[in-house]
């Protein structure tokens, strides 16, 4: 409620203590202001709410607890994204790595940074960082890392350019619509396997006709059924 709400309905209140009936007629006026500064509010709030990125989810960026940056571990530095996401190939789930990965380097790497001693506290007293989750499906909807992942279809293609991301941000809307719409025409999608997780990947060949190639090879047949991705 806004002060001037507030103001309006304590008036209402004492107004409707004394004489009742003239008195009336002169708030009526006020009251549907009232309502209809309610009602304003409340459409600025229903658009607010869908269209935050915690919502609409696409560009969701939440602050995590060590900036870690793709970009740089990535972009710069040139690490393979299944040094760290080690499950990737294997299972449904992408792991997020263990505080023990980063140790690898970091046991000698930028100590002197306040970042690495918060990192290093974690390691000695055997704690895992908190990461908070940037993708999120609902539990309804049935998703495997690996059987994508296996198929050709890139990181980037699902995630967007990670490699040159400070913090992760989502690109993808997720939704089912999203899902469907390479489901049903997957072939724009794929790449040899060996360049999955390659960002910058690209080729000469046609895309919808290599595609062609490869979905005949690896024998792909994407589901549309409701069990496929709801079981
Ligand atoms: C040195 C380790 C490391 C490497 C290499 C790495 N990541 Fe990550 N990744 C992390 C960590 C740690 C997090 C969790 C913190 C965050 O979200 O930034 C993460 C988070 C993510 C997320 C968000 C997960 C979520 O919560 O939804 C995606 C997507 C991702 N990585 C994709 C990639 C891709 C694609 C590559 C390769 C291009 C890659 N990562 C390489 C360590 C790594
Ligand atoms: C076909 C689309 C697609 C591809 C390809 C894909 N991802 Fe994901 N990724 C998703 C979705 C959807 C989620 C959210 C899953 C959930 O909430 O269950 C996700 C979540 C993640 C997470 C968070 C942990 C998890 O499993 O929920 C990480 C890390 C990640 N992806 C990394 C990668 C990496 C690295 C690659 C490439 C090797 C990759 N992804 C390829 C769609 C994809
Ligand atoms: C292959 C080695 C390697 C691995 C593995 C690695 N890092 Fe790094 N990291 C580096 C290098 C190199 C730098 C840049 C140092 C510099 O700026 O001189 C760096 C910089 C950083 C910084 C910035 C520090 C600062 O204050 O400037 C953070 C934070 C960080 N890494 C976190 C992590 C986390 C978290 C992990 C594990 C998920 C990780 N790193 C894994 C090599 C690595
Ligand atoms: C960019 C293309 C692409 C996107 C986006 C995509 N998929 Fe897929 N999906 C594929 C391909 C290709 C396969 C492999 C089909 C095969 O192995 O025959 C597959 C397979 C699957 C399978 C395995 C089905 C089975 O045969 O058991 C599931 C489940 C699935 N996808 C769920 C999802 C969900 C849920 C989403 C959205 C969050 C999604 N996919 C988004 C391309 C995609
Ligand atoms: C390729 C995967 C896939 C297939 C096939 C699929 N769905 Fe979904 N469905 C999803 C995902 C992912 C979500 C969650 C979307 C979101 O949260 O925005 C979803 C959400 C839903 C929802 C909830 C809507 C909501 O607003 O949360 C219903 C209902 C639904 N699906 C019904 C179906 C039916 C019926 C079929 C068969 C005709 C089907 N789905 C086939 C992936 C799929």
């Amino acid at each position: 409620m806004t002060k001037e709400n507030i103001e309006n309905s304590s008036e209402v209140n004492e107004v409707s203590h004394s004489n009742i009936f003239p008195q009336w007629v002169n708030i009526l006026p006020r009251i549907i202001l009232l309502a209809i500064t309610g009602l304003v509010v409340f459409v600025v709030y229903l658009f607010w709410y869908w269209f935050t990125p915690q919502n609409f989810n696409v560009g969701y960026e939440p602050e995590q607890p060590i900036p870690y940056s793709h970009r740089l571990h990535v972009g710069q530095l040139g690490l393979d994204c299944r040094y760290c996401h080690t499950e990737v190939e294997n299972a449904a789930h992408a792991n997020i790595p263990p505080v023990e990965t980063c140790m690898n380097c970091h046991e000698q790497i930028k100590t002197d940074s306040p970042h690495i001693q918060k990192l290093t506290e974690h390691y000695e007293n055997d704690e895992p960082i908190e990461w908070v989750n940037v993708h999120v499906l609902p539990d309804h909807a049935y998703f495997d890392h690996s059987r994508h992942v296996n198929a050709g279809v890139g990181c980037v293609d699902c995630h967007g350019r990670v490699d040159q991301m400070e913090v992760v941000w989502q690109t993808e809307p997720l939704s089912m619509g999203w899902c469907l719409e390479c489901h049903r025409n997957p072939e724009p999608n794929l790449r040899p396997r060996e360049f999955v997780t390659q960002m910058d990947w690209e080729t000469d060949e046609s895309r919808e006709d290599l595609g062609k190639k490869l979905r005949a090879q690896y024998h792909l047949n994407p589901r549309e059924d409701c069990s496929a991705c709801h079981r």
